[in-house]
């Protein structure tokens, strides 16, 4: 299975659609993100399904559970096989997106990236983010999420938090090149083997000068 979901980061559809064309048959999937789905609405997902490939909606849903059902079965009728909710929903909004999605494909984004120790306190979270990004693992897999959204710093606690959750990973780079904004980095072959299931990646290949190369390069570098 190819791993490689490719987040298509574009302000249009007609950006994104040309680019999933061009890719088709060299990753796994597609992400849309919120400003796809902002922009273009659902048909964002239907257009970009339409290559064949598994879509990841990153629509982060977080609403009472009523909301978020009604949202999750609108992106599952677009076509999505993967949504994005927030861990701090709680359970029933996480159980609420599982049954708006058809019992399947709800990922849950643990504590977002771009928190850190220092700001836990001020949300009126008393941990340590290791321990919250745990707990909230847990939570994922009470709540029968499919998988969890987390940097590859974290892939190996989740892990051996609750084996049975899928890992999608972002912040993953090819050895020597631009982390861009992302902190935390891995390279394709580490993620992998600390177990992610899935990397989730953008600008590396969306910005490449030939994106089917350097797709090729990835999964080659993972194989190797
Ligand atoms: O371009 P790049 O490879 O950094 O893109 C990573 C993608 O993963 C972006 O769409 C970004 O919004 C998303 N993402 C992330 N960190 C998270 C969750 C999602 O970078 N914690």
């Amino acid at each position: 299975m190819n791993p490689i979901i490719v987040a298509l980061d574009f302000p249009t559809l007609e950006e994104a659609n040309r680019l999933a064309g061009m890719l088709d048959g060299h990753v796994g999937g597609f992400k849309v993100g919120m400003e796809l789905l902002m922009g273009e609405g659902p048909r964002a997902i239907e257009t970009i399904a339409g290559h064949g490939r598994p879509v990841f909606a990153d629509a982060k849903l977080h609403d009472i559970p009523n909301t978020v059902e009604a949202a999750a079965t609108r992106i599952r009728d677009a076509g999505a096989r993967w949504v994005t909710v927030h861990s701090g929903g709680g359970l029933e909004m996480i159980e609420a997106a599982n049954s708006g999605m058809g019992d399947t494909g709800v990922l849950v984004v643990t504590v977002l990236t771009s928190i850190s120790d220092s700001d836990l306190p001020t949300i009126g979270i008393d941990a340590q983010l290791a321990d919250q990004v745990v707990a909230m693992t847990h939570l994922a897999a009470s709540g029968a999420a499919e998988g969890v959204v987390c940097s590859p710093a974290e892939i190996i606690s989740v892990k051996g938090a609750e084996s049975g959750l899928k890992v999608f990973t972002p912040g993953v780079r090819l050895s020597g090149s631009t982390p861009d904004d992302q902190k935390r980095t891995a390279t394709p072959r580490e993620a992998v083997s600390d177990g992610a299931d899935h990397l989730i990646i953008g600008r590396p290949i969306t910005r490449a000068d030939d994106p089917v190369e350097t797709a090729r390069e990835i999964v080659a570098s993972i194989a190797s």
